[in-house]
């Protein structure tokens, strides 16, 4: 064999290994659309929750978890947000409704809101409902919960909006504990 044809060789292999590559990426690529669409029954539900461990998030966290494309906060709460969500008079919110899809039209006690009965963890989209962005937390905005720079929306520490345009408290989303550390989301 020629030096150039030992040339050729090794970069026909070479060509072989990145086409067989980027054929592979492609296929992964199409797979998926085409799945849901054919089988939206059993998989467009699989997709639809999802298990998040949360033996991790000390109280005074938020963990923020990517669920069907938007941020979903989880947050941990301490005493002190509990009691500063629960002396609100429901006379003062923007909005009165709960916005919880686990049992929607109820009032926007810091009850109707969290997850367990004591208060200690919240669920919510991290999507402010004034024009969509993602709101800053860890005590942030003048009631010590979330606020959006946006526009200068404020929620409070049960995500009720409080202050600024946006019209809705922060959404809660169909939520379960699965067991003690574990919460599934849809
Ligand atoms: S998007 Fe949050 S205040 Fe406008």
């Amino acid at each position: 064999m020629s030096h150039a044809e030992e040339h050729e060789g090794t970069r026909r292999d070479f060509l072989y290994y990145a086409t067989a590559g980027a054929g592979a990426v492609t296929a992964g690529a199409a797979v998926w659309p085409l799945v849901n669409q054919m089988n939206a029954s059993a998989d467009v539900r699989a997709l639809a929750s999802i298990r998040v461990d949360i033996s991790g998030v000390d109280a005074g966290t938020q963990l923020t978890v990517n669920w069907q494309g938007k941020p979903v906060f989880i947050r941990h709460r301490t005493e002190e947000d509990i009691a500063l969500a629960r002396e609100v008079d429901l006379g003062e919110l923007i909005d009165p409704v709960d916005r919880n899809e686990n049992h929607p039209g109820l009032p926007a006690t810091d009850e109707n809101r969290t997850l367990d009965e004591s208060g200690e963890w919240l669920v919510m989209l991290g999507i402010c409902t004034h024009l969509g962005c993602v709101p800053i937390g860890d005590g942030a905005g003048d009631f010590h919960g979330w606020f959006c720079p946006c526009h200068g929306s404020h929620y409070d520490t049960a995500g009720r909006i409080r202050k600024g345009p946006a019209p809705q408290n922060l959404e809660v989303p169909v939520a379960s504990f699965v067991d003690d550390t574990t919460i599934q989301l849809g």
